[in-house]
């Protein structure tokens, strides 16, 4: 079986401060904010920018040990991550691992809207941080 890949689902980006960076996002770019969402397990929360038919995910620490704070200390601010939605994540995870990508995430952990996520290490896919997601109800239903 071979991986379904539905589409791009958010580009990630790192930002130190979210109020500013939604601030800018909105009110000096024009855009329109959606969804706000805290993922207190990872310290981040992000804000999503809606661009059409595609989303901007901004994400910020909420605290020193958050998962992107290593990030922005080593990189600063900037394109973080692309996200492309998968119809089962367990069964992507299990296909690349088997083809000997290298992998993040095993297992997948929680994402935004209750989603599922995982990610792949950019070592392994020439330098890009790609994050997996399954979306309840987009999807097929397993067990
Ligand atoms: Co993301």
């Amino acid at each position: 079986m071979a991986t379904k890949f539905l589409g791009i689902d958010h580009i990630g980006v790192a930002v130190s401060d979210l109020n500013q960076a939604t601030k800018t996002y909105q009110d000096l770019l024009g855009f329109s904010l959606g969804g706000h969402e805290e993922l207190p397990a990872r310290g981040l929360q992000v804000r999503f920018v809606d661009v059409g038919e595609s989303r901007i995910e901004l994400i910020s620490p909420m605290r020193p040990d958050s998962e992107i704070s290593g990030y922005l200390t080593k990189k600063g601010e900037g394109l973080h991550h692309i996200c492309v939605r998968v119809e089962n994540i367990e069964a992507a995870l299990t296909e690349m691992k088997q083809r000997g990508a290298k992998l993040i995430d095993e297992t997948p952990k929680v994402g935004a809207h209750g989603s599922r996520v995982a990610f792949v290490h950019p070592k392994g896919s020439h330098g890009v941080l790609l994050e997996l997601v399954e979306k309840s109800g987009t999807g097929v239903h397993h067990g």
